[in-house]
């Protein structure tokens, strides 16, 4: 007699296919040719593209290839919907959102299956995953909309928002840019990937059923060409990207300099880190979730395996076990885990990549099943035996295949998980809970999951660390993307120079008289510059003040290196670092009146008493933040919770004001060291002194070698080696030029590094609302959301 496991192993299932009668109904009912929808109507089509069904090749549709013209007239006819979109209020705005939310549930099994059809992804997956977290984001973005008022109070919609998306998540990542932007009073125009842009035309046509007004929402689809005209073109005001790290980097570049917001959330290469006391059968079917979701086309897949070699071959085994069972076949059907990859090119990509890994020696391990022979397919792959520096290993697939390494501590799992240019997520399984809430926050991604692995929500931001990207999406995070500081719009239009009051010819008398050479700060002593030069600091009236040293980019590498040693004061408690902000300002209270002599003498400013106070209380000020910039505890529709921590960016280079030597320096080095970055400071180039001087008080407050590195010198010259270093992780600007902060956000494309630049405008730095608050605390910190389930 045959066992019961015996017997349900013979069993197998029967075809379960999705019908496709009402896709292709909608389809036929447009003659399968769409046009563009600009202004609340459609176009004709004009020079189209074909739009096919990955799994057998089939064309669906032809679909218009945009003109720039009509790229000019979406943005038109979005900058000209704005005004109207915000006078809605809050409220009008939500009921938008709502109805639109509901009309994606009502409409989800047609939005579904077309969404299979065109991107070759299961059903099984449109169904419950895409649809369902679309809807979700609406409905809780229409929630942002009525709550804008209170909750962002001093904010405003940022203007017209061009949105550009790739083909893995079609309408999911079309409600994760749509949603927040139309939230905050914003107006779109809006790009769907080439290969998938049925569901954002089926959604345009829900727009008109919601009563989205005309301009509002504008679709516009085409290749890469038609991404760029939306990018360079002026009438927009921020450009949201999802897409690879290479188009992001473009993306970076192009936008230098014009002052457009930008959020980019590109690659990754994630790691699924398995320890030797997890649940290992609730990990594989994690892993199943983590790479072989969407055939592993994530940004965020955990394609990295890193299983603690106490337990490696006996996990391998479990998942090879299951890798068996993985139903590969048709998307539409129900019961299938394993659809189409999105196009011929991805296969061929894919596959590229794996045999360059067979050929390094590596072992490629596939289950014994077919694949469709028509359309494009690759079978799940596990590949062992690759070093940690193999392409497999370092490059995004994009595609269903795992590499799979072992470690031997918790230490080398972090250092293995890091081990890539990319941070956009981790997943850490441990029946410890102390073991991953240790080793969560060590890696650098800006999701982390444990014990679980891609789980999305509309209140829990996602986004990436390093090259990654920058930018949240979901949350109130996400939010922040899509509003500009009403304080910006009060910035003087150039930097504020100081009224002049009566200068001393000299400085005799004053303790500054002695030593009139200042050197460079670095790792918490006084460095000569390496290039032996120093320039001479004239004052207001002309009279020879000091030297400092001219820094050189050596000079700014040995800076960025002691940065990184001082990796202890991004460890250092809050309570710690407050306490080490007060006792700067206890110093620098001490010698107040030298200080104030040095302002006057080097800008004539007759306000230089009353700079040094208010320098005094910034310092209260950001000591006061340390430990009050809380993350939250969303609760997302799982058992659990998500932790969202505000860590530090790491190390930040901040190029200072010109004018208010004391007070812009500290206004910007203060919120970076409170919330526990590392700084390379470059004070101002006219009148550096007031940053020379601090060095004694520095040294007398307890702040770790270092954690503030000063380096002074042409801000020309020392932006551009910080700009271009690929271990800086930030880099500030605030001194008026506006050709040096374009740039500091070119030149930080390639390592896509953070930037945060004032352009050709000035800021009142005695003004709080200018120069404080969360707009400058969230420069200082990047948001890690870790999803903690409980009670599984
Ligand atoms: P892509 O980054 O080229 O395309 C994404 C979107 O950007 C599309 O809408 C495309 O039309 C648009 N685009 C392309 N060039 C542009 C430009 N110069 N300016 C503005 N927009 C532009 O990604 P692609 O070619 O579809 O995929 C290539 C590889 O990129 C994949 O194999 C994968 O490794 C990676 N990728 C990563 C994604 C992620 O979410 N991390 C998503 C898509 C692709």
């Amino acid at each position: 007699m045959p066992t019961i496991k015996e017997i349900l192993q013979t069993m197998d299932y029967g075809p379960a296919p999705e019908s496709t009668k009402e896709a292709n109904a909608w389809l036929d009912q447009h003659g399968r040719r769409f046009g563009l929808f600009i202004d609340g109507a459609w176009s004709e089509a004009a020079t189209t593209f074909a739009t096919s069904n990955p799994a057998d090749g089939s064309e669906l549709a032809q679909v218009t290839q945009a003109t720039g013209d009509d790229v000019e007239r979406a943005v038109q006819a979005a900058r000209r919907a704005q005004p109207g979109w915000v006078a809605m209020g809050g409220h009008g705005r939500a009921k938008v959102m709502y109805s639109l939310a509901r009309l994606l549930q009502k409409h989800a099994r047609l939005f579904a299956v077309l969404e299979t059809l065109d991107n070759g992804k299961t059903i099984r997956e449109t169904r419950d995953a895409d649809l369902p977290l679309a809807a979700r984001h609406f409905y809780h973005h229409a929630g942002w909309a009525a709550l804008q008022s209170e909750e962002f109070a001093d904010y405003r919609a940022v203007g017209v928002v061009g949105q550009i998306v790739p083909w893995n998540f079609p309408l999911l990542m079309l409600a994760w840019k749509i949603a927040p932007a139309l939230a905050a009073g914003n107006t779109v125009v809006f790009k769907p990937a080439e290969f998938t842009p049925l569901t954002a035309l089926l959604f345009a046509e829900i727009c008109q059923q919601a009563g989205v007004p005309a301009g509002v929402v504008n679709i516009v689809t085409g290749d890469g060409a038609v991404g760029e005209a939306i990018v360079n073109h002026p009438g927009i005001d921020k450009l949201a990207f999802t897409g690879s790290t290479e188009v992001g980097r473009i993306i970076r570049k192009a936008t230098a300099g014009t002052g457009k917001k930008l959020s980019l959330e590109l690659g990754g290469k994630s790691p699924f880190i398995v320890f030797d006391d997890a649940d290992l059968d609730a990990a594989v079917e994690g892993l199943v979730d983590s790479i072989w979701f969407n055939q592993g086309q994530v940004c965020c897949a955990g394609s990295r395996l890193l299983v603690q070699e106490s337990v490696y071959d006996r996990f391998i085994a479990k998942v090879k076990t299951r890798m068996q069972n993985l139903r590969v076949g048709s998307p539409l059907d129900k019961s299938n885990d394993i659809g189409a990859l999105v196009d011929p090119i991805q296969q061929q990509r894919i596959h590229g990549l794996v045999e360059s890994a067979r050929a390094e020696g590596c072992e490629i391990w596939q289950p014994a099943c077919e694949a469709p022979t028509a359309g494009a397919w690759y079978l799940p792959t596990l590949i062992t035996g690759a070093s940690t520096s193999a392409a497999v290993a370092q490059a995004e697939i994009f595609g269903p295949v795992l590499v799979a390494m072992s470690f031997r501590t918790p230490s080398e799992a972090v250092q293995l998980a890091n081990n890539t240019v990319y941070g956009l997520a981790a997943c850490v399984w441990s029946e410890s809970i102390s073991l991953a809430l240790d080793v969560a926050p060590q890696i650098k991604a800006g999701v982390v999951w444990i014990n679980t692995a891609n789980q999305f929500d509309a209140a829990c931001g996602f986004g990436g660390y390093k090259e990654s990207g920058f930018g949240r999406e979901g949350g109130k995070e996400g939010m922040y993307e899509y509003l500009t500081p009403l304080s910006e719009d009060a910035r003087p239009s150039a930097p504020i120079v100081a009224e002049k009051g009566r200068v001393k010819a000299s400085e005799e008398g004053s303790p500054f008289a002695i030593d009139r050479t200042a050197k460079l700060y670095i790792g918490g002593k006084q460095a000569r510059p390496d290039g032996a030069y120093s320039r001479a600091i004239n004052g207001a009236n002309g009279a020879f003040l000091a030297d400092v040293g001219e820094g050189n980019r050596k000079d700014i590498r040995n800076a960025v290196e002691a940065a990184h040693k001082a990796s202890g004061w991004s460890k250092a408690t809050a309570h710690n670092r407050a306490q080490v902000l007060y006792y700067i300002a206890e110093n620098l209270a001490i010698r107040a009146d030298e200080f104030a002599q040095r302002i006057a003498a080097q800008t004539g400013s007759k306000d230089a008493a009353r700079e040094v106070a208010a320098s005094i209380e910034r310092l209260f000020y950001w000591a006061a933040w340390c430990d009050k910039y809380d993350g939250a505890a969303h609760q997302p529709p799982m058992h659990g919770i998500t932790v969202a921590l505000n860590e530090p960016v790491g190390v930040i280079g901040i190029v200072c004001p010109n004018e208010n030597p004391l007070l812009g320096f500290i206004s910007l080095v203060a919120p970076a060291l409170a919330l526990g970055n590392r700084v390379v400071a470059v004070p101002s180039e006219a009148a550096p002194l007031s940053a020379t001087d601090l060095y004694q008080v520095l040294d007398t407050s307890d702040l770790p070698g270092g954690a503030l590195n000063i380096v002074t010198g042409s801000a020309d010259e020392l932006a551009r080696t910080l700009a271009s270093h690929g271990d800086v992780d930030a880099v500030w600007r605030h001194d008026g030029s506006a050709e040096g902060c374009a740039e500091v956000e070119r030149l930080s494309s390639d390592s896509l590094k953070r930037t945060w630049v004032g352009g050709a405008k000035g800021r009142d730095w005695f003004d709080a609302k200018q120069a404080c608050g969360r707009t400058v605390l969230q420069h200082a910190s990047q948001v890690k959301n870790v999803w903690i389930p409980y009670g599984v």
